[in-house]
């Protein structure tokens, strides 16, 4: 496994795997590496001939007063799991190298990114797609790997790819739970014991949709309302939204059909957690 720190190395790199014709898989993260990520680097290894892990955290997607600064990090850990996973290359490149001095260019997906968490964070998807669309160039891969957990991310970068006519193939791999249910995130860290617990809320309310979604019940309003009372029952979780929605444009469901997507965002204590299901 070879780390690679900054852009104009590893794109010598790519270009010679590409003169081979080899395949090449990437999985972007932002580091602190769990069981979700593991899942991606995994597929990636299954599938191509190359696995790229990137770890960035990228300053663009976080909004003023967010946890850019005390967003968990541990390189060594992580490029230990790529190493045990097969990762191949490893790709760390310094914020200056990715937005150097008077850089000026970004991706604005409209529409689809001021929903759901676009809503409450503004600016966030355009600083998602721009450093992605900036990946993907660097990496040319064949297929990139993101999490379902993050399912308006993954919507975003499809429409991204396919409105720029990119060559990369998007693949969705599913959310990755801990035994309780909570959905794996690196910010789980944040979360106290109690928080932990009442963060099992988020995905409890999200089974009782997709139970009553399969025992015939097909008005949102009423799922959401039931929902709402799962998780109002925590005294330190504070609801964000709860929505139910198209799985490709994300406008709002009133009769919910197959494909629809029942996504959550809450406020476990200060940390900001989020979840989905689609009703299948
Ligand atoms: O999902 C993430 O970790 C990030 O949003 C991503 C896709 C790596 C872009 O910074």
């Amino acid at each position: 496994m070879k780390v690679y720190r900054n852009v104009r190395s590893l794109a010598k790199k790519v270009s010679e795997i590409k003169r081979l014709n080899d395949t090449v898989g990437l999985v972007p993260t932002m580091g602190f590496l769990h069981e979700g990520h593991i899942s991606l680097i995994r597929k990636a290894r299954k599938d191509m001939d190359h696995v790229i892990v990137s770890i960035f955290v990228n300053p663009t997607q976080f909004g003023p007063g967010e946890d850019f600064k005390k967003y968990p990090r541990d390189l060594k850990r992580d490029l230990d799991i790529c190493r045990k996973e097969g990762a191949d290359i490893v790709f760390v490149p310094k914020a200056k190298d990715i937005y150097p001095d008077g850089y000026s260019t970004y991706i604005s997906v409209r529409g689809i990114t001021e929903k759901l968490c676009g809503a409450s964070r503004p600016g966030h998807f355009r600083g998602v797609a721009t450093v992605v669309a900036k990946l993907f160039n660097i990496t040319a891969p064949d297929i990139a790997y993101f999490g379902q957990k993050d399912a308006q991310q993954a919507i975003i970068i499809k429409k991204m790819a396919e409105d720029l006519n990119m060559r990369v193939k998007v693949k969705v791999m599913p959310v990755v739970r801990e035994k309780n249910g909570l959905a794996m995130s690196s910010r789980n860290v944040y979360l106290s014991r109690r928080e932990r617990i009442q963060a099992q809320s988020i995905y409890r309310a999200l089974r009782l949709a997709k139970e009553l979604f399969h025992g015939g019940e097909k008005d949102s309003g009423i799922i959401i309302n039931k929902m709402k009372r799962v998780i109002g029952k925590q005294a330190e979780t504070k609801i964000d939204y709860i929505k139910v929605v198209g799985i490709k444009n994300l406008e709002d469901v009133k009769k919910i059909s197959r494909g629809s997507l029942v996504a959550i965002a809450a406020w476990v204590g200060k940390t900001r957690l989020i979840d989905n299901v689609i009703l299948n």
